[in-house]
């Protein structure tokens, strides 16, 4: 790895193994983009890589020169009206109302390892050999302004971190409109945009489109990254399958408001750009004031997208989640929700539990309905305090008992909310973003706290820290259950309303980052109304997050496939519910809604109770497999096996790194009569290991062999696993051993 300048061409190469990146000085002093790809071999000048000549209708930069035009170049951090008439990646408004700016190399540092964002979640290093960073400072004098670039490239993946940060020095304040956090034009557009979309209950499911000349993009202006586009992108070529081919992967870490667009120009440029939605943002920047963009989680592969997500999953895994969890198996837990909903007490709350712990479940959850006046979602949200018709002996007295049955206790809030049913509200009903003189849209009967305010900040914190010093609390779930609108501040705080929501989302990641700090043993949950905010900003606090709502198994092959493309297993929540499935209606034998939920970190959503004693054996059975197995499932290569049979069959694995083990799972969503004889092809073994192959459940004792190579080139014959299985949604696992 090594971030290299060559003083006589002005560029700068950042390279590792697999990748390089390579940036040049322009001609006015700009940053020009001369390649990001594959690596290549390093040399003392890559400027014949940039091009340029005369074109009707375009705008040169020089007097006299028709060669150089900022239209024709690719560019690192693009502004416009300065000959480019593309989107740019930023924007200033100034006193007189230009918006022209000219941010003009000026020196750089390099140095190793990497720095923390001030503010916002961010990939780290443990040991500063592991990367190697760049800061490019920039300036614009007629502005009073500089403006960071940083890149960070890390040695054993094929990873580069951007980001930007603007620094106002001298002059007159200016309105940031515009501040994307990277910007990428490639030099050709035979890409397709591979994006991951949905709503509520069908979260990130995968979507694919070719790009065309004009602007393509994803945005959230909800507040939140939203369960409607994930903060993610990858480019792809058309013929880059799971397994082969490059591909970029683009990942914003970041939870609130976002766009990620690709704009093809006239020449075929594709140029990528992600940041905070400049819609909904203006920052105001007085002198001495800097500020400072998410940043952009760059992996290029060119071992397809299964290659891409792997680099993902051991990055988000081990570099950006952090704390006493990162590393541990999670919980098998238990969670009364779907069971329940508001109507429990002690009681009914003690024997779900019991039954749970009798199977062998670790961590029970008390989800909604256990505070305040909460007996229905109309009322109690802000109301921090136990409901002790409920709960006579507390949160306190619950979680003793609860731990003396030998699991771990855990809990449900919703902090970033309130009811106008509640007495935080009646006592300061200005908390709430609303515009004055307006009304207030509800959302599931309830507002959103205004987080950007010093004092409702310190309200939730001293209420969460009260319960969970108070109590034997291991784990919260962290609930948002609503988009925000009319967002507008009274606090002191925004000297914008533009400002808004970004300070909403910085206050939410202080608060988080104080518990989280306070409380490090604790595991952390997010959650919104499902998978709404299933971002890396989240993961960085929470390093596990509930993937959905939607529990019926079939739903969850499209969304966890969907999810696994930028997220690793260990931060899927993932349960099994009761059947029919409450968002679905579908039926699912427990068997394979078992299959698909040990593909993440696995509970159960229901009372374990209610099921008969061969559903309780069979539950039994299946703890006792991820205990013996999360590791694998957690921590394991994992890949989405590809087939010719698509619609019928989808198909996971998990590999250790070690290669000595493995798991495969298969899924025939819907029956066919008079089966073919398809074959599963494997991937990440060792050709000549010999695995020993064991269903799981297979009444047979005796396990056969197969050489690494075989199961990877002739696969797995399913119809002898599948000929005996009747009906529709039916799985088959096979634990593989060298
Ligand atoms: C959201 C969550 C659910 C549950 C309910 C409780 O919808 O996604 O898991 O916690 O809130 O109100």
């Amino acid at each position: 790895m090594a971030i290299i300048f060559h003083e006589e061409s002005r560029e700068f190469h950042l390279f590792n193994d697999e990748v390089s990146y390579i940036i040049g000085i322009l001609p006015n002093g700009q940053l020009g983009q001369l390649y990001y790809g594959r690596r290549i071999q390093d040399r003392d000048s890559f400027s014949h890589l940039r091009e340029g000549g005369k074109r009707s209708l375009a705008a040169y930069v020089f007097e006299g020169d028709t060669d150089f035009s900022l239209a024709h170049t690719r560019q690192e951090y693009p502004s416009y009206g300065t000959t480019d008439f593309r989107y740019p990646a930023l924007g200033i408004e100034q006193e007189n109302g230009s918006r022209i700016s000219n941010f003009q190399y000026s020196h750089h540092f390099l140095f190793n390892g990497k720095k923390k964002l001030e503010g916002l979640p961010a990939v780290y290093v443990e040991d500063e050999h592991e990367a190697q960073s760049l800061e490019i400072i920039l300036g614009d004098a007629e502005l009073g302004m500089r403006l960071v670039l940083s890149y960070t490239i890390y040695e054993n993946m094929p990873v580069i971190v951007r980001s930007a940060k603007y620094l106002k020095d001298t002059g007159k304040p200016v309105l940031l409109e515009r501040a994307m956090s990277m910007s990428v034009d490639f030099s050709d557009y035979d890409y397709e945009m591979v994006q991951f979309s949905g709503a509520w209950a069908r979260e990130r499911h995968k979507r694919v489109r070719r790009l065309e000349q004009g602007v393509q993009s994803i945005h959230s202006m909800r507040g939140a990254s939203s369960a409607e586009h994930n903060p993610f992108l990858i480019l792809k070529r058309p013929d880059t399958t799971e397994d082969l081919g490059e591909a970029y992967g683009f990942s914003l870490v970041y939870s609130g408001n976002f766009l990620a667009q690709v704009e093809v120009d006239t020449h075929g440029v594709a140029r990528a750009m992600m940041g905070i939605h400049p819609d909904t943002f203006e920052w105001k920047l007085e002198v001495g004031e800097t500020f400072q963009t998410p940043e952009v989680v760059m992996v290029y592969s060119y071992d397809g997208l299964n290659g891409m997500s792997q680099v993902y999953h051991k990055l988000y895994r081990t570099r950006l989640a952090r704390g006493y969890w990162r590393d541990k198996a999670r919980p098998i837990l238990l969670n009364n929700w779907e069971a329940t909903e508001f109507d429990f007490d002690e009681n009914k709350i003690l024997q779900i539990a019991e039954g749970g712990q009798k199977l062998g479940c670790e961590l029970f959850v008390l989800d909604d309905g256990w505070f305040g006046a909460r007996n229905n979602d109309h009322a109690g949200l802000g109301d921090w305090y136990v409901n002790r018709e409920k709960l006579p002996d507390g949160i306190t007295g619950l979680a003793k008992k609860i731990t003396k049955m030998g699991m771990q206790f855990g809990l449900w809030i919703e902090p970033e909310m309130v009811n106008k049913d509640s007495d935080l509200y009646r006592m300061h009903p200005d908390w709430i973003l609303h515009t004055p003189n307006r009304s207030s849209s509800h959302s599931r009967n309830q507002y959103t706290l205004d987080l950007t305010r010093y004092e409702v900040r310190e309200y939730i914190y001293e209420r969460i820290s009260s319960i969970l010093s108070q109590a034997d609390i291991s784990y919260i779930k962290w609930d948002m259950n609503r988009y925000m609108t009319e967002c507008y501040s009274l606090g002191k705080e925004n000297r914008c309303q533009g400002e808004v929501t970004h300070r909403y989302i910085l206050g939410l990641y202080e608060l988080y980052e104080r518990l989280v700090t306070q409380f490090p043993d604790v595991l952390f949950e997010s959650c919104a109304s499902g998978g709404a905010r299933f971002d890396p900003g989240m993961l960085y606090f929470a390093p596990q997050a509930w993937t959905s709502d939607d529990t019926d198994a079939v739903e969850r092959l499209k969304i966890q496939s969907g999810t696994s493309y930028c997220y690793p297993l260990s931060c899927m929540g993932a349960h099994i519910s009761a059947v029919p499935n409450q968002q679905m209606g579908r039926m699912t034998p427990l068997d394979t809604r078992f299959q698909v939920a040990c593909y993440g970190a696995f509970g159960y959503e229901l009372d374990l109770n209610q099921l008969s004693d061969a559903e309780k054996e069979a539950v039994k059975t299946q703890i006792e497999f991820v205990k013996g197995h999360r590791e694998l499932i957690q921590k394991g290569i994992f890949y989405r096996l590809e087939h010719p049979y698509q619609d019928k069959y989808v198909a996971w694995m998990c590999v250790s790194e070690d290669k000595k083990e493995a798991l495969v799972s298969c899924y025939r969503i819907l029956n066919e009569a008079n089966q073919g004889f398809e074959r599963l092809k494997l991937r990440g073994l060792e050709e000549n290991s010999s695995y020993q192959l064991c269903e799981w459940l297979s009444a047979e004792d005796k396990t056969d062999s197969y050489s690494g190579a075989e199961l990877m080139y002739a696969g797995i014959g399913l119809s002898k696993y599948f000929g005996k299985k009747v009906g529709d949604f039916q799985a088959a696992t096979w634990y593989l051993k060298a």
